[in-house]
Order: structure tokens, then sequence, then C-alpha cells
């Protein structure tokens, strides 16, 4: 029975050397003996949050005590507000008082904030201890738990403090999104939506097919829109990992959501929500910089209105918004660095004249 479920789950590699791994992707992997089959059987410790723990933690719990010798639940406080350096150090206070040692697993247990706060914990627990992501949300099992970034927020700045730390395995059950707030999976659709525009016009086309599908949690559009995510970020985190160049297209988007997301205070808009305002701003400034056609730009964006998400900022100020995206990774020697659209499935990073980026924000704020 177990060996089915596992058999007939998807599986992408992220081919990385000695550091690749598995995404599993599928119903019914949660308490599917099988998806864990290959793991270190040393201890364990579960990091979750106070609305995941109740609603999976103990199926986890239960699966993995008949693998492990010891496993631990470690429950976080919920919400982007809490991704910051005291509720990190809970972990490892938990961790030292249970006199954890090297060979201790951690399971990332929820969406993303849970997913990068526990991968940074186990980049730096004892320098490093093996991790494996249960991705929970919508926007975790497309995104954030592959990859290996790992971060907690400054405030000055999101993700700014972190590590690149691969996980030993992603275990990704679309059973799980059943509980997922409407609000989180349309958050979850904005990364999705992202990877047609950067890498796959086709990809494009399914989704303006299979939106309506993805927002009634249809399970196979859910299971093929995950994994063709996967299998795209797959490509670009094989082909750079830390992000020297092709890695930084994946933050489409990001440079002004990132700059919401601060502006506004962590929390207020969802990081989903930040990324598709961010991904329409992107693209009018693709079309301002003579890149995308105008016809291009009104699928994209005819997408993410479709798909329910906020298609225009909030108004803090053209100066506010500069400000805030100078504090950015890509950003070079001051200069902010977008990634804008060459077309319907092609991306590159560039600067851009403040003039531009004023005239999109006046465009597409407020
Ligand atoms: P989240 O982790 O805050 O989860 C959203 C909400 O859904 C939370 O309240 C959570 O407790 C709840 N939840 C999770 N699973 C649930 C379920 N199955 N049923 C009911 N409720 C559930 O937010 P997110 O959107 O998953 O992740 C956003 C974070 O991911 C941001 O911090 C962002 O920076 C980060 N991120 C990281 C990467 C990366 O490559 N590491 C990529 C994209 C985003
Ligand atoms: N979400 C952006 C990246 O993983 O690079």
């Amino acid at each position: 029975m177990s060996a089915s479920l596992a058999a007939a789950a998807d599986t992408v590699r992220i081919a990385l050397g000695e550091r690749s791994y598995d995404i599993r992707i599928g119903a019914g992997l949660l308490d599917d003996m099988a998806s864990y089959e290959g793991l270190p059987a040393a201890a364990a410790a579960v990091v979750s949050n106070t609305t995941v723990a109740p609603l999976y933690g103990q199926r986890l719990l239960d699966v993995l005590r008949r693998r492990h010798r010891r496993v631990e639940l470690i429950e976080l406080p919920d919400g982007e507000d809490h991704k910051d350096w005291p509720t990190l150090n809970l972990i490892f206070d938990r961790l030292l008082a249970a006199a954890a040692d090297r060979k201790t697993t951690l399971y990332a247990l929820g969406g993303g904030v849970i997913g990068d706060m526990t991968g940074f914990a186990a980049a730096c627990y004892m320098r490093g201890v093996p991790f494996v992501q249960v991705p929970t949300t919508l926007l975790a099992q497309v995104d954030s738990s592959v990859g290996g970034k790992t971060a907690i927020n400054h405030p000055l700045g999101k993700n700014m403090i972190g590590a690149f730390y691969q996980p030993l395995r992603v275990i990704a059950d679309l059973d799980t999104l059943a509980t997922l707030p409407d609000r989180e999976l349309k958050a979850g659709i904005a990364e999705i939506i992202k990877y047609g525009p950067i890498a796959d016009a086709q990809f494009l086309g399914w989704l303006e097919t299979s939106l309506d599908a993805l927002l009634r949690r249809d399970e196979s559009a859910l299971r093929h829109a995950v994994r063709r995510s996967c299998e795209i970020k797959a490509q670009v985190v094989g082909a750079d990992e830390r992000e020297s160049g092709l890695r930084a297209i994946l933050n489409f988007g990001h440079t002004f959501g990132h700059a919401i997301e601060a502006g506004l205070g962590y929390g207020q808009w969802l990081h989903g929500e930040a990324v598709g305002c961010g991904m329409v701003m992107a693209t009018q400034l693709s079309v301002h910089l003579g890149r995308l056609d105008a016809a291009d730009a009104k699928r994209i964006v005819g997408l993410i209105e479709r798909a329910g998400l906020p298609t225009r900022g909030p108004d803090l100020g053209t100066d506010r918004y500069l400000e805030l995206m100078r504090v950015d990774k890509k950003a070079e020697d001051g200069d902010i660095r977008f990634v804008v659209l060459d077309g319907l499935g092609q991306a590159s990073v560039t600067a851009a004249p403040d003039a531009a980026v004023r005239e999109v924000l006046a465009a597409c704020v407020g």
C-alpha cells in the first residue's frame, strides 16, 4: 500500500552533485513510510508552527516515530513577522535543551516561513545538520522548499540574513493543500505564474486554460502546476545554485514585491500577493524598456488579475519605493537591478533608469 503511493508520486530531481535530491509530489505522501525511505534514521525534530502543527504535526510525528529513536516537535509562532532572530533562536533553544546531536534531522513542516527558518537553523546548528522539507502551502511546494535558499528577515530588508543550504528531500503532499485558506492558495498561484513569463511560454498558455481548475483545487491541475514549477526551478537551480547569474530570474517581480512587503511591514500583504503585484510592475517596466510587447504584457497582467491577486501597489511614495528597492540582493554599487522580460518565456536582469521606474510606479500604484 505504502509502496504504491510512493510509486504514484511524481519525482523531480535537483541535480547538484553530492547535494542532489528528489522532490516527491503526490497525494497521501505525508503518512506514507516510503516517502522517507533512505533518509537518516537517527534523532529527528519537526519544526512547525501553531497553525500547521495541530493540522499535520501528529501525523508526521507518528510516521517518523516508526523510523527514529527520538522525535521532538518544535512549535513556533505563526507569521512572516516571526521570521526573525528571536524566533530562530527558539529552535536552537529547544535543540540544545534536548541535547540534540549533529545527526539530528530537522523536518520543516509548514509554508515558506517555516521552511526558510528551519533550513537556516539546520545550516547553523552545530555548523550543519540534515534537513527535509515537508511543504504544506502551494507557494512552498512550487518554490520556497526547493533550491536551498534559507533566511530570516531584517527590519531593513527581506531575507537578508541566511545561507544556501540544500535539503535532503522535499516531500510535497498535495492533500495538505485542502486546508489552505483561499488567500494563501492565490499567493501560491502567483509564484506558479512567475515560471511562465520567465521560462516557459507554453506553461503560461496552460495556466490561462487551467487557472479556474487550480482555483478550485482540482488535484490533477495542482499536480501538473507543482511538477512543472519544480521542473523549471530544478533546471535553473541546477545551472546556478548560488545565484551568480541565471538564478536571479526566479526573482521576477520580487524587487518591487519585497519593497511592498518591507514598506508596509512584513505580514500586511502576503509574499505571493506582493510578488503578483511586483510582476505587474516588472512586466510594465519590460514594456517601457522596449523589451516586451504590450499584447504579451496584457496576457500576464490578465492572468494575475484573474488569479485574484492585487495588480496595484500600495502608495508608499515613489522615493520610498526606490529607497527600499536599493536594499536588494541584486543591487550592485547602489544600482537597483530588475528582472525584465525579453518576450514571453525569456528573462534577464538589468539596471533601469530611475525615470523609467518612477513612471512605472506612478502608473501601477494607488
Ligand atoms: P507562510 O509560511 O507564512 O504560510 C502561509 C500561512 O498558511 C501561514 O499562516 C501558515 O501557518 C499557513 N499554513 C501553512 N500550511 C497550511 C495548510 N496546509 N493549511 C492551512 N494553513 C496552512 O507563507 P508562504 O506563502 O508559504 O511562504 C512565504 C515565505 O516564503 C516568505 O517568507 C518568502 O520570503 C519565502 N520564500 C522563500 C523562497 C525560497 O526560495 N527560499 C521562495 C519564495 C518564498
Ligand atoms: N525564489 C527564488 C529562488 O529560489 O531563487
